[in-house]
């Protein structure tokens, strides 16, 4: 019984078929914990989602199924948790990285979601990625960084003005709710009409205030909506937190590929690690026919994952509904339940919690101090 190890434990694990437990999120690190003593087996099994689908039917069957696996063990403790792991320089307890004047103390991890060109779906799989997350039970906020021309007020079916208050010498503002998650955009406190004629700076600065300047409370992950392109805000935002990492997304033809390598190497160059692409517009089915039609070309957003060694986290297809859903302020996630969009859009973000988990739990490098010992 003693000789049990994590990686036996994991492909006993992977043999679950249970909805609500999402074995394609098991890495050896979900096994936090494991002691196997007198057929007895205390395990500890983490997933890197808020988990609020892990019920006791899920433990006992996820139970169930080890006793199988390994007839010798006789009762098996098991805690299943569901829990979203931080990016290391947004832990609190880090006192290296952590100070007390840090910015969003409560965020666990900032991801910006970008792309080389406007018009490819950023705004899309930003808003339908934080609802999804939301719906496995992660808290999410999402920041509209584009601030010359915000969508997500739209998308999210938002009019509200965020309420203001006073905290000592500064004002504080609350982000507005929709679809389970916090938002924030500059569409919520200009005029709709009235174009943003900020320079670059002031356009920064924004962002920055959407960092400092509102009561995000405690978060999972904090998504930024991007502008297209590599400019002021991208640095602006990668030089003044320490994102957890970005999400490019493209479109399958060579002209969207070509900018989407630059975005990914502008964050790179940043050390800010790419988590993965999401391919937007894929393809599409004709809703008469079934026929599938690669309008944009295809595996243009596989290929390059391949090409540049970055996870591939999913492809979405061109649905008319996506982007009435998008006018409507309804997002694909909550819009048409059940369907192939819903379907795709779930898995990217599993893929992406994944991806998040993997950056987060990797050994850190070891720091040497050098000593200066010439006396
Ligand atoms: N997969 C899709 N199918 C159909 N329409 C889409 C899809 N993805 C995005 N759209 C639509 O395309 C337009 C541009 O998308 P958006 O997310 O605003 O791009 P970006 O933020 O990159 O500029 C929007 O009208 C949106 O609703
Ligand atoms: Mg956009």
């Amino acid at each position: 019984m003693s000789g049990l190890t994590k990686s036996e434990i994991l492909n006993a694990l992977k043999k679950a078929d249970e909805s609500g437990f999402n074995k394609n999120l098991l890495t050896l690190n979900s096994i936090k914990d494991f002691k196997a003593n007198d057929n007895i087996l205390d395990l500890t099994i983490t997933l890197p989602l808020a988990g609020s689908e892990i019920n006791d039917t899920i433990k006992n069957k996820i139970s169930e199924l080890l006793k199988n696996e390994f007839p010798a063990i006789e009762k098996i403790n098991l805690n299943l948790q569901g829990k979203v792991t931080a990016h290391k320089d947004q832990k609190i307890e880090n006192p290296v990285f952590r100070r007390k004047d840090a910015l969003l103390p409560g965020v666990k991890n900032t991801i910006a979601v970008a792309s080389g060109k406007g018009g490819v779906g950023k705004s899309t799989v930003a808003v339908n990625l934080a609802v999804a997350l939301a719906k496995d039970g992660a808290s999410v906020g999402l920041i509209d960084a584009d601030i010359y021309g915000p969508s997500i007020p739209l998308m999210l079916g938002i009019k509200d003005k965020p309420r203001v208050y006073q905290d000592k010498s500064t004002m504080k503002m609350i982000p507005l709710e929709n679809y389970g998650i916090k938002v924030i955009s500059i569409g919520f406190l200009v005029d709709d009409n009235a174009p943003v004629i900020w320079r670059g700076p002031m356009a920064s600065g924004a962002v920055k205030q959407f960092m400092t300047d509102v009561e995000w409370g405690e978060l999972d992950y904090l998504i930024f909506d991007m502008p297209p392109g590599t400019g002021d805000i991208q640095l602006t935002l990668v030089q003044t937190i320490p994102l957890t990492g970005a999400v490019i997304v493209t479109t399958p033809q060579e002209v969207s590929l070509i900018d989407a390598r630059k975005a990914l190497k502008m964050f790179t160059r940043v050390n800010v690690p790419v988590l993965g692409i999401v391919e937007n517009m894929s393809y599409f089915i004709a809703p008469d026919t079934g026929k599938q039609y690669d309008i944009f070309g295809t595996g243009g957003g596989s290929g390059l994952s391949k090409e540049l060694n970055v996870p591939f986290l999913g492809g979405i297809p061109i649905d008319p509904r996506i982007r009435i859903g998008g006018d409507k302020g309804i997002p694909i996630v909550y819009d048409i339940p059940g369907t192939e969009y819903e379907k795709v859009m779930i898995e990217v973000a599993r893929n992406f919690a994944k991806q998040v988990e993997i950056r987060n739990t990797k050994p850190e490098p070891k720091v040497e101090i050098l000593l200066d010992d010439d006396e």
